[in-house]
C-alpha cells in the first residue's frame, strides 16, 4: 500500500472519528506548504459548532502518526500540515521498487466494463473525430484492464442503414473487383462520394438504391452478400489503421450496428409493452423524461421511422439491453464526441425507464471536443475536406524520423525507423490525451514533436535517457538495494513516484487521462532536477549509488507504465 493519501487518511481516521462521534473524511491532499494537508477539521468544526483550529488540535492530539510523520502543524483557519519522515518515505519507495505493479492494487471490486469506441462508418473515411474516440477509448480499455476489470471492447461500426442502398448499387456499377480494390486501398471517400454523386444526379440510380434498401432489409441473399463485401473490405481497412495506430482493437471487437438487427423488433415490442411508445408523424417514438425542446415540448427519440426502418436510437437501445442483460456489464462507457451528448443521454434515460439500465449498471458518456486547425476551425485539409486519418499518422512518423535522425545520428536505420514510429504515433496520442478531453484542441505539428515541454516525446526521451545510464554504466539496478534520501531532489522525486497509485485510480474513475499526462510531466521534471543535482554512476559510495540506480530504474518503469496506459510506447534509446 503506497497510496500516501490513503495511508495518511487511515492514520487520521480514528482520531477524527473520536472527535466527531462518527467516521468522517479527514480530507487529505497533497500540498505545497508541507507534503500533505488535512482539511477535514473545517467542515467538522462547522457541524460541531466549535472553533476549527481547536478541532484540528483535538484530532491531531489523538492521532497516531508515529513512524510516518515528522512534523504536524496546524496552520491558517484549521488545516493540518503534515511532513513525512524521510526514512518512512525511503521505505515506501523501496517497497514500490520491489512491486511489479508499482503500488497500484488490482481492484477488489472487478466489473464487466464495455468500452464503446472508435465506431467508424463502413465505406466512409475515418476522420479525426474517430481518431479521438479511438485514442481515448483505448486508454480507457488499457487502464481499466490493468486495474483488473473485465473489459470488453465494442466497436459500434456504422454498417447498416439507408446509405447502403446507393453503396451497393455503386459497387455493382463499378464491378466487384474494382470496388473491392478502391475500398482496400483506403479510398473510402472516393467510393462514398462516387455513390453520392450518382444518387443526387441520376433519378434512375436513386430509385435502384431505394429498392436495394428494401431488398437489404428483407434479407435478400444477393444483396446481403454484396453488403458483406462492403463491410469486410472496410473492416480490413480499419484494422490496418488500428495497426498503424497501435491500438488494442481487433477483428473480434467489431459489434457493428447490424449485429443488433434481430434485437430491434423485440426492443420496440418491449417499449410498447411498457407503455413507453407513442406515435408521432407516423414514427414510433419514446419521450424520455427530462428532455424538452426550445418550445418546451417533450423531445422524441425515434425508434422506428415512418418508412418502417429502425433508427440509430433503436440500435443503441438494443445494444444496451445486450450489454447489461447478455454480457452482464455494469459500467457502460461511450467514447463519443460531445455533439452526440443529447442523443446518448436520451438513450440512457429511455433504457433506465425501461429497466434495462438499473443499479449497479450505469452508463457514462466519455465525451470529447473537436480537433481544430491553426485557423481555429475544425481541422480540414487544404481542399476543405476532413483530414484523412492515415495521412495524419504517416506525416507524424515522417516528421518524427527527421527529428530522430538529427538528434541521434548514431542509431542504425532499423532502430531509427522504429523509434520514429513510436515518437510520431506517440505524439498524436499524447496531444489527444493531454488536454481536458471535453475541450477542443488545436493541432499544431511544431510543438508536438519537441523533446522538451509538454509532449509525449519529452517523456519518451526522459525514459530513454534513464535507460542509457544503465547501458553506459553496464549495470542493472539491484532489486535488493534500499533507497536512501540524501538530497532534497531525491526526496522530491520520491514524493512524485509515490503519487502514481492515486493518479491511476483517479484516471480509472474519471477517465480524464490528462491527469496521467500531467503526473508523468511532474515525474519527468522531478527526475531531471534529481539527475542534474545528484551523480548516479559516480555517486559517493556503493549504498548511495545503488539507491540512486534504484530511483532511476523505478522512474523509468513508472514512466513506461504510465505511457503504456495511454497506449504510448517507451523506446529505450532515441
Ligand atoms: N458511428 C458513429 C459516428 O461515426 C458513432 C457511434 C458511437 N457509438 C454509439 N453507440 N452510438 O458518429
Amino acid at each position: 500500500m503506497t497510496d500516501l493519501e490513503n495511508l495518511l487518511s487511515e492514520r487520521l481516521a480514528d482520531a477524527f472519528a473520536a472527535v466527531a462521534g462518527e467516521r468522517v473524511d479527514p480530507v487529505v491532499r497533497r500540498s505545497q506548504h508541507a507534503d500533505f494537508q488535512a482539511d477535514g477539521a473545517l467542515p467538522l468544526a462547522r457541524r460541531l459548532g466549535r472553533a476549527p483550529r481547536e478541532v484540528a488540535a483535538d484530532a491531531l492530539g489523538r492521532a497516531d502518526l508515529a513512524g510516518l510523520v515528522a512534523t504536524a502543524e496546524i496552520s491558517g483557519p484549521g488545516f493540518i500540515n503534515l511532513r513525512l519522515r524521510d526514512d518512512a518515505l525511503a521505505g515506501l519507495v523501496t517497497a514500490m521498487s520491489t512491486d511489479q505493479r508499482l503500488g497500484v492494487p488490482v481492484t477488489g471490486a472487478p466489473e464487466t466494463v464495455i468500452v464503446d469506441y472508435s465506431a467508424p462508418n463502413v465505406a466512409k473515411e475515418m476522420h479525426v473525430g474517430h481518431l479521438r474516440s479511438t485514442v481515448i477509448g483505448d486508454a480507457a480499455a488499457r487502464t481499466l484492464t490493468w486495474l483488473g476489470h473485465d473489459v470488453r471492447r465494442a466497436n459500434h461500426v456504422g454498417d447498416w442503414g439507408t446509405p447502403f442502398g446507393m453503396l451497393i448499387e455503386h459497387l455493382l456499377d463499378l464491378g466487384e473487383t474494382e470496388a473491392a480494390h478502391e475500398l482496400s486501398v483506403g479510398d473510402l471517400n472516393g467510393f462514398y462520394q462516387g455513390a453520392r454523386a450518382k444518387f443526387d444526379a441520376d433519378p434512375g440510380f436513386a430509385e435502384r438504391s431505394r429498392q436495394r434498401v428494401v431488398a437489404l432489409q428483407s434479407g435478400d441473399a444477393t444483396t446481403l452478400r454484396l453488403w458483406r463485401l462492403l463491410v469486410d473490405e472496410s473492416e480490413k481497412y480499419f484494422l490496418a489503421v488500428y495497426d498503424k495506430l497501435g491500438v488494442t482493437l481487433t477483428a473480434a471487437d467489431f459489434y457493428g450496428e447490424s449485429y443488433y438487427n434481430d434485437l430491434l423488433a423485440p426492443v420496440v415490442d418491449a417499449l410498447d409493452g411498457l407503455g413507453l411508445l407513442r406515435e408521432s408523424d407516423g414514427a414510433l417514438c419514446v419521450f424520455p423524461q427530462g428532455f424538452t425542446g426550445r418550445d418546451g415540448e417533450p423531445l422524441p427519440l425515434i425508434v422506428r421511422k415512418r418508412d418502417g426502418g429502425y433508427g440509430y436510437g433503436a440500435t443503441d437501445l438494443a445494444a444496451i439491453r445486450h450489454r447489461t442483460q447478455d454480457l452482464a456489464a455494469t459500467r457502460l462507457l461511450y467514447v463519443v464526441g460531445t455533439p452526440q451528448h443529447q442523443h446518448l443521454a436520451m438513450v440512457h434515460q429511455t433504457a433506465r425507464e425501461a429497466g434495462w439500465l438499473a443499479e449497479p449498471a450505469r452508463a457514462e458518456h466519455v465525451g470529447f471536443g473537436q480537433v481544430l486547425g491553426a485557423d481555429g476551425k475544425k481541422l480540414a485539409s487544404r481542399a476543405g475536406q476532413s483530414v484523412k486519418l492515415v495521412e495524419l499518422l504517416d506525416e507524424a512518423v515522417v516528421r518524427a524520423a527527421a527529428i530522430v535522425a538529427e538528434k541521434n545520428p548514431d542509431l542504425d536505420a532499423d532502430t531509427q525507423a522504429e523509434v520514429a514510429r513510436m515518437v510520431g504515433i506517440g505524439a498524436i496520442k499524447y496531444v489527444d490525451l493531454a488536454g481536458d478531453r471535453i475541450k477542443d484542441y488545436t493541432f499544431a505539428w511544431d510543438r508536438m514533436l519537441s523533446f522538451s515541454g509538454d509532449t509525449g516525446a519529452y517523456l519518451q526521451y526522459t525514459h530513454a535517457r534513464i535507460c542509457s545510464i544503465f547501458r553506459r554504466g553496464e549495470v542493472a539496478a539491484d532489486p535488493h538495494a534500499a533507497v536512501v534520501l540524501d538530497h532534497p531532489t531525491e526526496r522530491a522525486l520520491a514524493m512524485e513516484l509515490l503519487g502514481f497509485p492515486a493518479v491511476v485510480a483517479e484516471a480509472g474513475r474519471t477517465l480524464q487521462f490528462h491527469r496521467i499526462t500531467g503526473y508523468l510531466q511532474g515525474l519527468a521534471g522531478a527526475y531531471t532536477a534529481f539527475y542534474e543535482a545528484c551523480p548516479v554512476l559516480k555517486a559517493d559510495g556503493d549504498a548511495l549509488r545503488a539507491s540512486r540506480l534504484l530511483l532511476c530504474e523505478l522512474t523509468a518503469r513508472t514512466l513506461a507504465q504510465g505511457l503504456d496506459l495511454l497506449g504510448i510506447q517507451a523506446p529505450t534509446r532515441m
